[in-house]
């Protein structure tokens, strides 16, 4: 197993990576379960990994409610979250549950903002069972929910106390998540590691056949990148670079996401289209070379991911653009490439060259 650390002073927290973690982790946590926790899954993964969790959670003391909700990004709503705060008080859960996520993003999102909401805050666990949520959204305390109108409109920041990734459950992953997992990966490579993107080129065969040793250090490397990332500028308040870079390709992949309607684009291959764009604008601007274009869209299609985005209409594009969180007082904060491994955040990009890279990047 691997503990690495993210430095918050006193909600600083561990990240457990590895082997049989959901059976073996809690021992040397139990002080942060309480007497009760509420574990929050899906009816995907909750036939396939609660029972274990629970009866783990059993052998250190720890009492259990559960609440398996329906699966998919379109039951990241409103009315879902209600659905959690309903279990909670008719569990008469109180400020000392510890909320417990089991799922992907979806879980972990959802789980979080109510553990940042319910009674003002409750103690709050990550498990993800996804590659996605375990190299970045069960690490840094992004939590929330959609809007019809945008991604992640409604949200709180509120850090886990404990991250459990226990890389067996991706045994069970379906090809297209492990996939959609691989985009937020790569994108530490093209951010901020340039040798970890040289690593990537060299050992995607390894990680789409599942290669158990490959896997642990695309996620231990992700997890470290993100951890330092986020102890830097925890609430995204950098007035450039900062927090704000984890979310390359993300403006383009977010209007893809809603525009497209929540859950027929997986947020990984939104997020790989949407990269695409940026490193073309990037291209536009003069800081990557074709070459580098060319690195970046080979390794996303070893990865099977898409490299273009769906026609949805440039002016539609804009205006799903112009709703995103880095926008300030009007001005779209773009996040691209001023070379491989060096991201930057950028708002003086021209209207006429953000509409050619979209245009010049959709099927
Ligand atoms: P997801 O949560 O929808 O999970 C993908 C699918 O895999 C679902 O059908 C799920 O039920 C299933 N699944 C999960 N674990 C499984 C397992 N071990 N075996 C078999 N099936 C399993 O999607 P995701 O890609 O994990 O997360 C995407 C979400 O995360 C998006 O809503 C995105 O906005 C959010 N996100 C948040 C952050 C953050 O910092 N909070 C960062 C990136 C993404
Ligand atoms: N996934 C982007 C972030 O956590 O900031």
């Amino acid at each position: 197993m691997q503990t690495l650390t993210i430095n918050l002073q006193e909600r600083s927290y561990p990240i457990l990576i590895g082997s049989g973690l959901l059976d073996s982790s809690w021992q040397t946590y139990a002080h942060l379960l309480g007497k009760r926790s509420c574990i929050v899954s899906n009816e995907t993964v909750a036939p396939l990994y609660l029972e274990r969790v629970q009866a783990a959670l059993a052998k250190v003391g720890a009492g259990t409610t559960a609440l398996v909700l329906p699966d998919g990004e379109s039951f990241k709503t409103g009315a879902t979250l209600d659905q959690i705060y309903d279990h909670l008080l008719a569990e008469r859960c109180d400020r000392t549950t510890t909320i417990i996520a089991l799922g992907g993003g979806v879980i972990g999102d959802l789980a979080g903002f109510a553990a940042a909401t319910y009674q003002r805050g409750v103690p709050f666990i990550q498990v993800p069972t996804t590659l996605l949520a375990q190299v970045d959204s069960s690490v840094g305390g992004k939590t929330g929910i959609n809007h019809p109108r945008g991604k992640n409109m409604i949200g709180a920041f509120w850090q886990p106390r404990l991250v459990v990734a226990d890389t067996d459950t991706l045994n069970t992953l379906p090809d297209r998540e492990l996939s959609a997992g691989l985009a937020e990966v790569i994108k530490y490579g093209l951010i901020r590691d340039l040798p970890f993107l040289e690593w990537l080129e060299m050992n995607m065969d390894k990680l789409m056949a599942r290669d158990a040793a490959a896997l642990s250090w695309a996620i231990e490397r992700s997890c470290a990148n993100k951890a330092e990332v986020v102890a830097a500028d925890e609430l995204e308040t950098a007035r450039e670079g900062g927090r704000a870079l984890l979310n390359l390709g993300h403006t383009f992949g977010h209007a893809i996401e809603t525009g497209m309607g929540y859950g027929n684009w997986l947020h990984g291959e939104a997020v790989a289209a949407g990269t695409m764009m940026a490193v073309e604008l990037s291209r536009r601007l003069g800081w990557l070379a074709d070459a580098d274009v060319e690195r970046a869209r080979r390794l996303f299609h070893r990865a099977r991911l898409p490299v273009a985005g769906p026609r949805l209409g440039t002016d539609t594009y804009l205006d799903l653009m112009g709703h995103d969180k880095k926008v300030i007082a009007g001005r779209l904060r773009l996040v691209l490439l001023k070379r491989l491994g060096a991201a930057v955040t950028y708002a003086d990009a021209a209207q006429g060259e953000i509409r050619a890279a979209i245009d010049a990047c959709c099927a």
